[in-house]
């Protein structure tokens, strides 16, 4: 009896013991720097994305615009410093021709976007629409060339029409539309999704493609000037990264892209609802997105085996959550609210992205506005920002900074068959020498204590933003655009190199010392 009385008490102090939430953080030993690309955006020709989010055209007397672009957007995203911008696609940019989208605009020929709608587009956005757009935003553009139906001359003369500086067919074509100097577009992808829409291509096949397009794309600008990004895998398709690493020679390739969404299936209303879900499907959303943390251990686990020097970079240029559009809304526009889960679920994100900074150098959010994991929605001339922004905001901190080494322990949050880490935990020191620590409780019921032990630390002031509600459910509104804003946070407390933090149940905060 005294030993079965001896079990039960130690089990029940091994149980607290596993419930504590630890992390040692190496405030003196960081080496990486976390790109400020990892911030980064998509903007594809789907749904209310461009038009009606990004652009509502120079005409617009209602709504504040510069040559057609909205400027509360611009507001919003600058205060994000957002640092790129992937436009046209997505599946949209195999079906690109850019010489469709130049030019005087009733002169523009009429599209129809057959991935998203099946809607007529009259390419008034084009080129030179996002280009300077990009310039107002103080955003580098990151342009997705057609592999799928286009040719390699197409995009090659793209590449010579936005970049030379010189005289030659298309210079001379970009500075009769107006344009005199070039926009010097670094980044570039060849192709998207060539597995899927970009043309249900096998990886071998593609990567000859590829050899062929980006060498006629270089020929335009020299190397320096650009920065190739094949197609990437979905998720856990190792094959096609092994593939692509083993064929295309080194030399060829700045970047190799890769998707993953967090979604429960692809059948039609498989996805759930973005506002209405229980319990087990929250811990179904981030069971899916914490699954970003192994698909980029092994992604990079293969490119180190033809890369060790980590010159190739690894860019998660599609990420988020993808669930049903909003009820009455157009099935091809992928319209969603954004609730506090979509909070956690981008805050963990960014901490894994920031764990993986010396491989994974850029990524974007999709998309920006009114298209799945959005920061921006709109309706007409109003504009609200979603809880996804307001996490962005307060990790911009992050950009460009240091990341610090950290050993993190974390008790568990488990959920019908689910069992996830209760907390996510990411730090950085910037050019300034503060100190930033973002913290996630992905637990929707109870509040977690996190022990930090900070080693060659000296500050001794601590402040902080925390972004949570009452309900994961809770969403801004366009009647209530504040529902969910951040707040000055309190739950911090520095005691000698021992920072205790308590986290309400799904919240975000971050941290300054
Ligand atoms: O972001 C929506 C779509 O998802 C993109 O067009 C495509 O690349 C992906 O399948």
């Amino acid at each position: 009896m005294k030993k079965e009385l001896t079990i039960i008490l130690l089990s029940g102090i091994s149980l607290f013991v596993q419930a504590q939430n630890t992390v040692t953080l190496k405030g003196d030993e960081g080496k990486t720097v976390i790109s400020r690309h990892i911030y980064g955006h998509f903007a594809e020709h789907l749904g209310r994305s461009i038009y009606d989010g990004f652009y509502v055209s120079e005409n617009n007397t209602k709504i504040p615009n510069k040559n057609g672009v909205r400027l509360d957007v611009v507001d919003a995203l600058k205060k994000l410093k957002i640092p790129n911008l992937r436009w046209p696609g997505g599946c949209f940019a195999d079906t690109y021709h850019w010489k469709d989208g130049i030019g005087p605009k009733d002169k523009r020929p009429t599209i129809v976007n057959t991935w998203w709608g099946g809607v007529t587009e009259n390419n008034s956005f084009g080129t030179h629409d996002f280009l300077n757009m990009c310039e107002l935003l103080g955003t580098e553009p990151y342009l997705s060339g057609n592999v799928g139906s286009g040719t390699v001359q197409e995009l090659s003369e793209w590449v010579q029409y936005v970049n030379f500086p010189k005289d030659s067919p298309m210079s001379t074509l970009r500075q009769e539309n107006g344009r005199t100097a070039p926009w010097n577009v670094r980044y570039w992808g060849v192709a998207n999704e060539a597995w899927g829409c970009g043309g249900n291509m096998k990886p071998d096949f593609y990567a000859n493609l590829y050899r062929q397009y980006s060498t006629f794309m270089n020929a335009n600008v020299g190397k320096e000037k650009i920065f190739r990004i094949a197609s990437g895998a979905s998720d856990d398709d190792y094959n096609w990264t092994e593939t692509l690493m083993k064929n295309i020679p080194m030399n060829m390739l700045e970047g190799v892209a890769m998707h993953h969404y967090s979604v429960f299936g692809w059948g039609e209303n498989a996805k759930g609802s973005a506002t209405d879900f229980t319990e087990t499907d929250y811990a179904h959303t981030m069971d899916e997105a914490l699954k970003m943390d192994e698909f980029i251990e092994k992604h990079a686990a293969i490119m180190d085996k033809y890369d060790p020097e980590k010159k190739v970079a690894l860019i998660v240029d599609e990420w988020g959550a993808w669930y049903n559009v909003e009820p009455g809304t157009n099935p091809g526009f992928l319209y969603q609210q954004n609730t506090m889960r979509d909070a956690v679920l981008a805050g963990s994100t960014l901490n894994i992205f920031h764990k993986h900074a010396d491989r994974v150098r850029m990524a974007n959010l999709a998309q920006a506005i009114n298209v799945l994991q959005s920061v921006i929605l709109t309706k007409g001339e109003k504009m609200i920002l979603t809880p996804t922004y307001h996490v962005m905001e307060m990790y911009s901190v992050h950009q460009d900074a240091t990341l610090l080494p950290i050993d993190i322990k974390s008790g568990s949050y488990a959920v019908d068959k689910y069992k996830l880490p209760a907390v996510s935990v990411s730090a950085s020191r910037d050019k300034a020498g503060k100190m930033h620590i973002s913290l996630v409780n992905i637990d929707m019921n109870k509040p977690q204590t996190i022990t930090l032990t900070l080693q060659g630390v000296k500050s001794t002031a601590v402040t902080g933003r925390i972004l949570t509600s009452a309900h994961v459910q809770d969403h801004n509104t366009f009647e209530k655009p504040e529902t969910i804003k951040p707040a000055a946070f309190n739950g911090a407390k520095l005691s000698g190199n021992t920072l205790t933090v308590t986290l309400p149940p799904v919240s975000v905060v971050v941290l300054e010392l």
